[in-house]
């Protein structure tokens, strides 16, 4: 067995159901490029099914069996959210493996989802949260199943705040803020959700993981500045899915825990535990934030 954890240490996923958001692009693709290999059944939950079809034919190429099936999501709209889980759940008995991939990063001006939620904390944070209460009831009835929801680097960083009296940037528009504010939430999200799901004793795990600096489309809006640090700093996608990949299949995995590269203060390299930010184990401030998601999506979410 390799000494650091790679994608040798994966074990035949035959049998099981992946859902992967963001599954067209980055490192939602090259996570299910992987778990192809591997003989899973993944579900690439993508909003453009013409990028999802070029997607499914890329893979196809390299893993000829893959077991694909390609559905449409849109995470910055309540109702695709709803419309594919329904669909989701009447096609499918079961669901091991929810991946909350998908991802936006810093658009140059403020955005908005179909509900009129600032695009960042809209689509990263309160389209997962929807989608994941929408699909728990399966997760819930299938053995060993897990939840993994991936933050980022910037949830540690200077910016990384919930910023309560403008959640959605209606005041004024920190590009980065926002952003930080979103991957904050997801890894708070997926602590709270660890925490609900251990005091009601249930199997399902919650477990985060992180890429830490991987060149992908993400970096688009970032001009200049991006194609530089993409140049000096960053890892391949072969790298960055490795923590998602752990969190997701590594049966010695625990709920709660957070996964990134071991590196460069885990800028790069293999999957270890990483430290989450402290603000996430305060359990008022995960409870408010949970409680205000409810509001935003209008729905309840009890485990
Ligand atoms: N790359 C890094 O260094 C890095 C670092 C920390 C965290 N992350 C996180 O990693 C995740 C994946 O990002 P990536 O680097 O692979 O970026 P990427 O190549 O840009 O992929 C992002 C994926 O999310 C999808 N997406 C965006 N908005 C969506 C929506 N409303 N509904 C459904 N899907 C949507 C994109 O679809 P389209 O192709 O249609 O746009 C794409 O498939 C994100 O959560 C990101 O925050 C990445």
């Amino acid at each position: 067995m390799a000494k650091k954890w790679n994608t040798e240490n994966i074990p035949s996923q035959m049998g099981k159901t992946f859902v992967i958001t963001g599954a067209n692009s980055g490192l939602g693709f090259g996570t299910t490029k992987e778990l192809a290999k591997k003989d899973a059944r993944i579900v690439m939950a993508v909003r453009n099914l013409e990028k999802g079809k070029r997607a499914v034919q890329k893979i196809k190429k390299e893993v000829p069996n893959a077991n694909l099936d390609l559905m449409k999501l849109d995470l910055g709209d309540l109702v695709s959210i709803k419309n594919f889980s329904h669909e989701f759940l009447r096609k499918y008995q079961e669901l091991h493996v929810l991946i909350n991939n998908a991802g936006v990063m810093m658009p140059n001006s403020k955005k908005q989802t179909k509900q009129g939620f600032e695009l960042q904390f809209g689509t990263n944070h309160i389209g997962h949260f929807t989608l994941t209460k929408y699909l728990f009831p399966i997760l819930n009835k299938t053995p060993n199943s897990r939840i993994v929801t991936l933050s980022s680097l910037v949830a540690k960083m200077k910016k990384a705040d919930i910023y309560w009296n403008d959640l959605h940037w209606e005041k004024s528009y920190d590009k980065m803020a926002s952003y930080a504010q979103s991957k904050l939430s997801n890894m708070m999200f997926g602590i709270e959700l660890d925490k609900l799901l251990k005091e009601k004793k249930s199997h399902v795990k919650s477990v985060l993981a992180h890429p830490g600096y991987t060149a992908t489309n993400l970096q688009q809006h970032m001009g200049f500045q991006g194609i530089v640090m993409n140049f000096l700093m960053a890892q391949k996608i072969e790298m960055g899915i490795l923590p998602s990949l752990r969190a997701a299949t590594d049966t010695n995995v625990k709920g709660g825990e957070y996964y990134g590269p071991e590196k460069m203060s885990n800028w790069r390299g293999f999957p270890v535990l990483n430290e989450i930010n402290v603000m996430a184990n305060n359990r008022e401030i995960t409870k408010k934030l949970w409680g205000k998601t409810e509001e935003f999506s209008g729905i309840k979410f009890e485990i």
